[in-house]
């Protein structure tokens, strides 16, 4: 029945005590680690290291595997996944950082995407939603009264980048090739995909005030799917082995 849910944990890295940083950062990886101090920034190294140990945390928790046992391998389209220890399922993870927040979604078996950002990023510049959204997106934008169109945009955003992480083409996948409606929430795909819109879940939540998150999941019955989201702390995070 495991394959019947997904797990959707994100972490504010604000939250974050001084002192359990090195213990996060422990549960990585040593490449994940050395990835970790190539950052420029601090608050862009800590948002990977918060990511990276949540998502190993998700996998702990699921599996009862210890965090640091998980190693990861990058398919053909760069999406990493998970590759050992075997488990009697297919795991699925996903991560994604912004400033302040880390996510995590994690499944068995089905196509899975996360994406959050920042609600505080600077205001998206004219003519994004023109060049990357489809028509239908743009045009729901466009009806908008002025103050409610950037966090709208980050909305339609969150979804596309959730449905692109999941199918894990990258940016090969053109994005004005699908579009979303928010209410209700419901994808539509063009003639360049022949994809499913009855056999996707989305869901857009919010983990802090200034962010949004949303989720994709392919699913042969989504209805069926439980959704579990939650919000964690590095405290609880750390309690798992
Ligand atoms: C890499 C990409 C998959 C997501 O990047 P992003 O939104 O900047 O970053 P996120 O924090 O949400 O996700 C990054 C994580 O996704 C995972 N990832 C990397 N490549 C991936 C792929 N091909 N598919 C799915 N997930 C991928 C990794 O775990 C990565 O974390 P890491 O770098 O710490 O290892 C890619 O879609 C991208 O560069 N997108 C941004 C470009 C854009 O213009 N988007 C417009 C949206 S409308």
């Amino acid at each position: 029945m495991t394959a019947q849910r997904v797990a959707v944990w994100w972490l504010d890295v604000s939250t974050v005590a001084e002192t359990a940083w090195p213990a996060l950062a422990a549960r990585l990886g040593e490449d994940e680690r050395a990835r970790a101090q190539r950052f420029h920034f601090d608050h862009d190294r800590l948002c990977y290291v918060a990511a990276h140990a949540l998502g190993r945390g998700a996998l702990a928790a699921w599996t009862g595997i210890a965090s640091h046992a998980w190693a990861f391998a990058a398919d053909a389209f760069g999406k990493p996944e998970v590759a050992a220890p075997a488990w009697r399922g297919r795991l699925r993870l996903n991560l994604s950082h912004t400033r302040g927040v880390a996510a995590a979604a994690l499944c068995e078996e089905h196509d899975v995407g996360v994406d959050v950002e920042w609600l505080e990023r600077r205001p998206v510049e004219d003519g994004l939603a023109q060049r990357f959204f489809a028509p239908a997106e743009c045009a729901q934008l466009a009806a908008l009264p002025p103050a409610a169109r950037h966090h709208a945009f980050l909305d339609f955003w969150t979804l596309k980048e959730a449905y692109v992480k999941a199918i894990g083409k990258g940016l090969a996948q053109p994005l004005d090739s699908f579009a979303f409606t928010l209410d209700p929430l419901a994808i539509a795909f063009d003639d360049r995909l022949s994809d499913d819109p009855s056999r996707w879940l989305f869901r857009r939540l919010r983990p802090t005030p200034s962010h949004v998150l949303a989720l994709a999941l392919r699913h042969p019955d989504p209805a069926s799917v439980a959704v579990e989201t939650r919000a964690m702390s590095a405290e609880e995070l750390l309690a798992y082995p």
